[in-house]
């Protein structure tokens, strides 16, 4: 099925046309269009969604890595949209809510500085499902080094869902003391992401240990093996 997503991904990017001529056996006269808020790239990102494999109900899970959330204070933090497949009518995707906080924020010298920068962060720039398990990647987040003098670092955040989004986990791998470009400050982690067979989530994270130079080509496919919800 991922070749098929992978050729979904393709239709929906860049023509936003039928779904499921090439791999279903779909009636063509009626193909799902799903639509999303303007400007928001729906449709960057899309992959199918079954959450119960003993039900026949599918879905489609669209990302729109640009698209304004309820988040208070965030400007497009980007959203991943759960829609009904086939679709039923023009209103049959809604938002996820991955995450549907602020920044976090913390003390330094008595000052409140953000401890994290979710704006254009491109939340569901990346999305994958394996059975009930959903990842969705901000791989633009930034967070604030651990520093005195912190910066702004685009490590990449990831969200899985588990049981049908009713429990949420965040897993952010760069975020660590080893920052700057020459460490995994520049990591972006969830620039590409997906599950292994026996449901293992597997990150790219490209900007990781940067001004290595050479290695640099390695290491974009430096791959994070962890599980992140058990
Ligand atoms: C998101 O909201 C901001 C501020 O309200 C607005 O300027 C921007 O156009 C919106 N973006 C999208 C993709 O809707
Ligand atoms: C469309 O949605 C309505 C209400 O949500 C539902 O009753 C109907 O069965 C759906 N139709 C199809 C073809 O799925
Ligand atoms: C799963 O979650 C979606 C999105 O929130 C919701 O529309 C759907 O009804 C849920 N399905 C079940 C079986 O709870
Ligand atoms: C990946 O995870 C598997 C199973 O936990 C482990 O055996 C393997 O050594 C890991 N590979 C890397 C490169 O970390």
């Amino acid at each position: 099925m991922s070749g098929c997503a992978r050729l979904y991904q393709v239709l929906f990017a860049l023509l936003s046309v039928l779904v499921g001529v090439t791999c279903f056996n779909l009636d063509i006269e009626k193909p799902s269009v799903y639509s999303g808020p303007e400007g928001s790239y729906f449709g960057y990102s899309v992959d199918f969604y079954r959450p119960n494999p003993d039900k026949n109900v599918m879905a489609v899970l669209i990302g729109a890595p640009k698209a304004n959330t309820t988040q208070p204070g965030i400007v497009e933090g980007g959203a991943v949209y759960y829609c009904a497949w086939p679709a039923n009518d023009t209103d049959s995707c809604r938002q996820i809510p991955f995450d549907r906080t602020n920044n976090r924020m913390v003390k330094t010298n008595g000052e409140r500085q953000n401890l994290d920068f979710k704006s254009h962060q491109w939340f569901g720039a990346t999305v994958r499902t394996h059975g009930g398990k959903v990842v969705a990647c901000a791989p633009l987040y930034h967070w604030r080094t651990v520093r005195e003098l912190g910066e702004m670092e685009p490590v990449g955040t990831c969200y899985v869902a588990i049981q049908n989004f009713s429990a949420f986990a965040e897993y952010s791998p760069c975020r660590n003391t080893n920052s700057d470009p020459e460490g995994q400050g520049f990591c972006q982690a969830g620039f590409s992401v997906d599950f292994t067979k026996d449901g293992a989530l597997v990150l790219g994270g490209p900007g990781s240990f940067y001004w290595q130079g050479t290695e640099q080509h390695i290491l974009n496919t430096h791959l994070s093996n962890q599980s992140a919800v058990s």
